[in-house]
């Protein structure tokens, strides 16, 4: 099993108000699944969805993330384990605005230690891989809104990870170019990627295998 949470709960503390954004949230993903989470505004899925990508930890619960207990381990374990087995693509692509494509591709790979020459082959590769070999000197301001968010798509593939997370990731674009991008994801699903996407579209969601609906911070349905 990929992921398996037991009752997590996340309050956020503003003062004396607590916000109950996740109230009991069990959940079971295995390898290979393709998955939307949906709701309404303010339902908890990022708030979920950051928890599963190990961005924050719970107020409660239980999160085991291939095995192993996300909950127990130290900071420096934690961006270890994001680097190396998650990524992540963001309804704001959030790529650094002044460094090239090639290089905002390589982050991941650096943080990670890889050499150079192999950093190289699997940039190339990945590019190609998204349809960017031809725009991989470019920086992120002389792109399209959908060629951002393929440079954000190839980012979070780079260290091969064991899932990728996308909030909203088709949410800045206009419907032809997300439709591109759907198909992109539809295409990483099939090469066997694990993939959780968060989305308040149900178009969007409808490209995923599994839909996993949420209200008030808890799960209202799940199609598994
Ligand atoms: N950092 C925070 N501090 C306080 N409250 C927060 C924080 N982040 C989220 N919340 C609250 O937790 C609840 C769930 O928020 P969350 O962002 O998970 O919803 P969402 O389903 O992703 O909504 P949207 O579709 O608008 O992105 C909301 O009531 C929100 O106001
Ligand atoms: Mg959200």
């Amino acid at each position: 099993m990929l992921i398996q949470t037991e009752n997590l709960t996340r309050h956020y503390t503003i003062g004396t108000y607590v916000v109950q954004a996740l109230r009991g949230v069990s959940l079971a993903i295995e390898n290979g699944e393709y998955i939307a989470i949906t709701g309404p505004s303010g339902s908890g899925k990022s708030t979920l969805m950051h928890l599963l990508g190990c961005l924050d930890l719970p107020t409660s619960g239980k999160y085991l993330l291939s095995n192993t207990d996300v909950t127990s381990l130290s900071d420096l374990e934690l961006s270890r384990l994001r680097n190396q087995s998650i990524g992540f693509v963001f309804q704001t692509f959030n790529l650094l605005p002044r460094v090239t494509v090639m290089k905002n591709v390589e982050l991941p790979l650096l943080y990670a230690g890889i050499d150079s020459r192999i950093r190289n082959e699997k940039i190339e590769a990945i590019l190609e891989r998204v349809g960017l070999a031809h725009r991989k000197t470019h920086c992120p301001n002389e792109l399209s809104g959908g060629e951002m968010q393929r440079v954000a798509v190839a980012r979070a593939l780079i260290n091969n990870p064991q899932v990728v997370f996308a909030d909203e990731p088709t949410g800045n674009l206009d419907s032809k170019t997300g439709k591109e991008i759907m198909t992109l994801f539809n295409e990483i699903a099939q090469e066997g990627n694990t993939i959780i996407l968060v989305t308040h579209d149900p178009n969007i969601a409808g490209y995923a295998r599994r839909q996993i609906k949420m209200l008030d911070g808890q799960i209202l349905e799940d199609t598994k």
